[in-house]
């Protein structure tokens, strides 16, 4: 069986916000993989962080016009990964060794993404929603956690842990049993649609309040999940929560909502401050689940019919690790 490094390099993953990428050169990481990323001309170049000639850390340096200048003795290195410029040896041909490995990245979304293979076995997601002007967004801070990506993902699909580990922020503790729904299977990843009758707490003056709310749930294999929210009497809004593997056990969550424009005025606020509270609440859980890394079967566990949306999900996932189709039959 291919490692987990190897099962999850052919896919496109975030490695950082775009807004987070200025003129100078940006520290990421992703499936064991120490990164470094620039900004040219044209795009983002992205390559190994350690300087191939004494080990530096090459995102200390400088961009400049040529490429990306380590700081320990100014050897230069290009978009392609090969040194460009050995300033103690200005006449002298560049070294054969003297180059670090280059990787592929794009821009989309707000976020940089990187596939660490020479080509990706799947595209980004599809969220036209996003690009036709028709919604806002807002950035949580980036999820660290010690959490698989698999697992983080599960818990975005969990529609029986709503009641138990959201109680206090939106979890309704009379609704317990957890109704048949569908999941859709795809090629590319799976999908679900539940109504959850969400309890507001108390606030302020106002008593708390039951809304049966429309959750929709689409999943981009390997590890970007969408999650709209639709209250009876009220705006959509839609999270995105996409796991970044930086190993098997560990985690960097990229997190953002979008929203409908006309909520710019309180939106934002009231979502990133209700939003930490209910991942807290997600991470004081899923950083106690055991084993860490993402089971490759289902044996050690006990599932049920509500359980359904992270059993097809994990069915998946499972499949992209040993190379199977997705669609193939369930794994023993
Ligand atoms: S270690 Fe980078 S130039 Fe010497
Ligand atoms: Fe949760």
């Amino acid at each position: 069986m291919r490692s987990y490094v190897d099962a999850f390099s052919p896919y496109w993953h975030p490695v950082a916000f775009s807004h987070e990428l200025t003129g100078a050169p940006l520290a990421a990481h992703l499936l064991e993989t120490d990164l470094v990323l620039w900004r040219t001309g044209t795009g983002v170049a992205v390559t190994h962080r350690r300087c191939s000639h004494r080990g530096a850390d090459l995102s200390l340096g400088r961009v400049t016009p040529d490429g990306l200048r380590c700081g320990f003795h100014g050897w230069t290195y290009g978009v392609d990964g090969r040194c460009v410029r050995v300033p103690s040896q200005p006449g002298a041909p560049i070294p054969a060794g003297a180059r670090v490995s280059a990787f592929r990245a794009t821009e989309r979304y707000g976020l940089i993404w990187v596939c660490l293979a020479p080509e990706a076995a799947a595209p980004l997601p599809e969220w036209p929603e996003l690009e036709d002007g028709s919604m806002a967004t807002v950035p949580l801070p980036l999820l660290d956690w010690n959490v698989s990506a698999g697992r983080m993902i599960e818990v975005v699909l969990d529609v029986a842990h709503l009641s138990w580990v959201h109680e206090g922020t939106f979890g309704n503790p009379e609704q317990q049993e957890v109704p048949p729904y569908e999941v859709e299977r795809r090629p590319t990843g799976v999908g679900a649609r539940i109504v959850y009758p969400a309890l507001a707490p108390a606030m302020d003056d106002m008593p708390p309040r039951v809304d049966r709310t429309t959750l929709t749930y689409d999943v981009t294999f390997p590890f970007a999940a969408k999650l709209a929210f639709k209250p009876t009497l009220f705006y959509v809004h839609t999270v995105y929560a996409i796991a970044s593997p930086l190993s098997e056990e560990k985690m960097r969550c990229f997190y953002f909502a979008s929203y409908h424009p006309r909520l710019r005025n309180h939106f934002p606020d009231m979502f990133v401050k209700s939003e930490l509270a209910i991942l807290e609440q997600d991470r004081r859980v899923l950083e106690g689940v055991r084993p860490r890394a993402h089971p490759l079967d289902f044996a050690g566990e006990v599932h049920t019919p509500a359980d359904r949306l992270p059993i097809e999900y994990r069915r998946g996932i499972i499949a992209l690790r040993l190379g199977r189709p997705v669609d193939g039959p369930a794994p023993e």
